[in-house]
């Protein structure tokens, strides 16, 4: 007994030095409620002689704690990393994680075509590489027009050019769609401009459609209203002052009130209270028929606006060039 009482102590000894799986085999073996080697140990006390009993159980009650303690201390220290991460603090907060987020003209594109998706429109989109004929002649446009000028116009080969507004997909469209037809259209345009703090040579555009038997000027009016008091609030006053596009007839010009000074006139408006958001007006009986629906029985509204613009009023950005920078600290803020 009392050999086995010093086997078992030194076969203890391997403890301080066990590895992880050693551990769990050295845990089984020595304290096993079956065959563990003290346990075995403990159960032949009964056959001893009072004296031995007391001497040995002492001590064999002695060595189990002894033995327990061991284990736990080194299951402690093989749970603690050491080496290279010993010094890692292990309630230091994590780095924050970078989360993806849209563009803030993305948001707004999205935003106004949820507005008028709500009205029946349809989102479609369309080539940015257009053709003279889409870009200007079946909207009414002569080529001899300043605004087909290879000064103002990106010409990327013979009749055709990057377009210089969404228009274009008004004639896709109706080419294609037989009325009723309701669709906006975002996208990129591009014009002959220097970047400065209101011009890019590359810009949003959102184009908007409605053709019909018996359309008016009223629902045009009506659609718009319901747009900017969804857009920016419920009081902003709506303005519409004519205006001239030769594809539509007759053309307009819708203003908001000024949303920096409330109409009181600032130098965001130039002192007028109203800021222009977008160009519109009737469908140009020439356009129907230029694009093969019948003028007369045919009616329509079509406007366009700029996502980037209308960002800027909402937001009070005072630079357009900031869109196209891809600067955390300015694009973070529109999550
Ligand atoms: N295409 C015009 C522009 O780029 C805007 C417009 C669209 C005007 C539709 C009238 C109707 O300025």
């Amino acid at each position: 007994m009392r050999d086995k009482l010093n086997d078992l102590a030194s076969a203890a000894a391997e403890i301080a030095t066990a590895d992880a799986s050693r551990l769990a085999e050295l845990k089984v073996s020595l304290l096993g409620r079956k065959a563990g080697k003290l346990t075995e140990l403990l159960r032949e006390l009964p056959t001893l002689s009072h004296e031995e009993r007391r001497t040995l159980g002492a001590q064999a009650n002695e060595l189990k704690k002894k033995i327990e303690a061991d284990i736990d201390e080194r299951e402690r220290t093989l749970a603690t990393p050491s080496g290279a991460g010993a010094d890692v603090d292990g309630s230091m907060p994590g780095r924050q994680a970078w989360r993806g987020a849209l563009h803030p003209v993305t948001l707004v594109v999205d935003e106004i075509c949820e507005i008028f998706r709500e009205l029946g429109f349809s989102r479609v989109t369309g080539p940015e590489a257009e053709t003279e004929e889409y870009n200007f002649t079946k909207l009414n446009i002569s080529l001899d027009h300043p605004a087909a000028d290879a000064q103002d116009t990106f010409y990327v080969g013979q009749g055709t050019l990057l377009r210089t507004h969404t228009s274009p997909m008004q004639a896709r469209v109706m080419e294609t769609n037989k009325p009723p037809i309701r669709v906006v259209v975002p996208g990129q345009v591009y014009r002959r401009d220097a970047f400065d703090p209101s011009h890019s040579p590359v810009f949003e555009q959102l184009e908007g459609l409605a053709v019909d038997e018996g359309l008016s000027f009223v629902d045009f009016k009506a659609a718009i209203d319901y747009f900017v008091k969804r857009f920016f609030t419920r009081d902003t006053v709506v303005r519409f002052e004519p205006s001239f596009f030769p594809f539509v007839e007759p053309g307009a010009q819708v203003q908001v009130q000024c949303v920096m000074c409330r109409g009181s006139g600032c130098s965001t408006c130039k002192q007028s209270g109203f800021l222009e958001i977008m160009g519109a007006g009737m469908v140009h009986p020439e356009v129907f028929t230029r694009c093969g629906l019948d003028a007369e029985r045919y009616t329509g509204y079509a406007f366009g606006m700029g996502p980037q613009r209308i960002a800027m009023l909402r937001y009070r950005i005072p630079d357009i060039r900031l869109f196209f920078e891809g600067d955390m600290r300015f694009l973070g803020q529109f999550t």
